[in-house]
């Protein structure tokens, strides 16, 4: 029987690449050290690789009581075939992405992760022998495998089926609206359940079961998505990236492979924590939004009918005048701001206002734009201090004593219907109390556009309110000539 080289180095380097794992996700809490925590996760994986293939390319035969080392190099050349070519893709893909496609390709690549667990499952299966658990003798994939091998396929066909309908949604391939079957409940239970029993059932010999079990999960994972929509995809994709986590690390434990199931669960483990905080963050329930759309009855249909009201238009010299006169002035970025990437002519703003005497501060909601750090890395890019960057919890209470509101490409988080309308979308959404201030100025491309949600806001036709009409940036950008004359 084939054995893989044993080496104690191996757990120490599998355990430095660990560490530098935990190090990497402490360090992206915070966007002043997220690029430490960067380079920490890119050594990890590092240390990780080479160690695998210095331990598992080279194959050790026993022969007596005597071993013999044979290194293959069609083995290495087919591997670094495979590194290479998806480094290419991965280095285009990353060097041409728009940041506001991010949600997306991040849905995309959790899409690859689920399916490399289903495929390396499927490869374990029908060779056992190539990963080195076939039992000794035996013809069964190892019992203390099974189980976990047919969770890793499952939660990982989950996660790809899953992952591609929340790219398609978030792509626009497909409506971001709930898509409720009836008895979908009902339906997910039973399929679930189905999973259940044949993951407990399946063995070596039976390929038709292993089958089902891709089959269903690749159902449910597609089920457990279409029915979410709206506001909620922000928690969906965080947890989808908990399930590839789970799915690597219950690979992991069918192949023996200690990094793995440490990644796997430090993924999962943080996927899980993020999605939470989400969830928290949009007043909504983990278990409905795991268990596939509970509750999105109430939330689907709201906002139709936008109805014809007065509202204010405002020039880019009337902000520029009125902020300058301000004590305070709290900017609020949204998704529009990196549509524009505006963030480098906002902190020239704020670096004017301040010149003026004006307390700039600026207010993130934790949804704002399209993936979660979304506005916090753009204004990091555009060298706004962190010290005047504040979450929503911190800040909400200052809207009252603050002169000025600035809506720049934001929406959803600033809709009051999320407090009031309970027919509406976002309804239950934390969101910024922007019409206690004095004067709220608005900068959006036209009335007839919409947020996320799709839905109208309150906040445009109200007395204190302008209307800053114009791409992002070229507003900001006649504000600044506007506060520099
Ligand atoms: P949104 O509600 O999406 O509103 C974006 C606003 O930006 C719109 O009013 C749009 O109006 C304006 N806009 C677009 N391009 C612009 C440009 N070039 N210049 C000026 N304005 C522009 O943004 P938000 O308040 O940031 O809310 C985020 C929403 O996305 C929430 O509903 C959230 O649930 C959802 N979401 C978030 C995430 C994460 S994790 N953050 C992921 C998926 C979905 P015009 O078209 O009229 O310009």
């Amino acid at each position: 029987m084939e054995a893989h080289a044993v080496n104690p180095w191996v757990a120490v380097a599998y355990l430095i690449a660990g560490i530098c794992f935990i190090l990497a996700l402490r360090g992206l809490s915070s966007p002043a050290t997220s690029r430490r925590g960067n380079r920490y996760g890119m050594a990890g994986m590092a240390i990780a690789v080479v160690t695998t293939l210095v331990t598992h390319v080279p194959t050790v035969t026993a022969i007596g009581t005597d071993y013999k080392v044979h290194i293959d190099g069609w083995r290495f050349l087919e591997i670094f075939a495979a590194i290479a070519i998806g480094a290419v893709i991965g280095l285009t893909t990353a060097r041409k992405i728009q940041m506001t496609a991010m949600p997306q390709l991040v849905a995309a690549f959790h899409s690859l992760v689920g399916l490399a667990a289903v495929l390396v499952g499927v490869a374990a299966f029908y060779n056992p022998a190539a990963f080195g658990i076939l039992e000794a003798g035996g013809l069964d994939i190892l019992k203390g495998s099974r189980i976990e091998m047919g969770l890793g396929v499952a939660i990982g066909a989950i996660t790809f089926s899953g992952s591609v309908i929340a790219f398609a949604k978030l792509n626009g391939n497909m409506s971001g609206a709930p898509i409720l079957l009836p008895a979908r409940h009902s339906i997910n239970l039973a399929a679930l359940l189905a999973i259940i029993v044949l993951v407990s059932l399946f063995h070596g010999d039976t390929p038709h079961l292993f089958w089902g079990i891709v089959a269903l999960s690749f159902v449910i994972g597609f089920l457990l998505i279409i029915p979410i929509g709206g506001a909620d995809m922000p928690v969906v994709v965080s947890m989808l990236n908990s399930y590839s986590g789970w799915a690597a690390a219950a690979m992991g434990f069918t192949l023996h492979n200690t990094a793995m199931i440490v990644t796997g669960a430090l993924v999962g483990s943080s996927g899980a924590i993020l999605s939470y905080i989400m969830c928290r963050a949009m007043n909504r329930s983990f278990i409905s939004v795991i268990a596939g759309g509970f509750g999105a009855e109430n939330a689907a249909g709201g906002g139709e009918g936008r109805e014809q009201r007065p509202w204010k238009r405002g020039s880019a010299e009337d902000a520029a005048f009125l902020m300058q006169e301000a004590e305070n002035v709290i900017i609020i970025p949204g998704y529009g701001m990196a549509v524009a990437q505006a963030q480098h002519v906002l902190r020239e703003m704020a670096d004017l206002l301040k010149k003026h005497g004006v307390n700039v501060k600026y207010a993130i909601h934790p949804v704002a734009g399209r993936m979660p750090g979304h506005m916090n890395v753009l204004l990091a890019e555009a060298s706004v201090p962190y010290d005047e960057v504040f979450e929503l919890e911190d800040i909400n209470g200052e809207f009252a004593q603050c002169d000025v509101a600035f809506i720049i490409g934001a929406n959803d988080v600033v809709n009051p219907a999320a407090r009031t309308d309970k027919s509406s979308p976002i309804y239950g959404m934390p969101v910024f109390d922007v019409e206690k201030a004095k004067t709220i100025f608005f900068v959006k491309r036209s009335m007839g556009g919409v947020g996320y949600a799709g839905v109208d806001n309150d906040v445009f036709y109200m007395d204190q309110t302008m209307m800053l009409l114009a791409d992002a940036k070229k507003m900001v950008e006649d504000i600044n000539k506007a506060l520099a004359d």
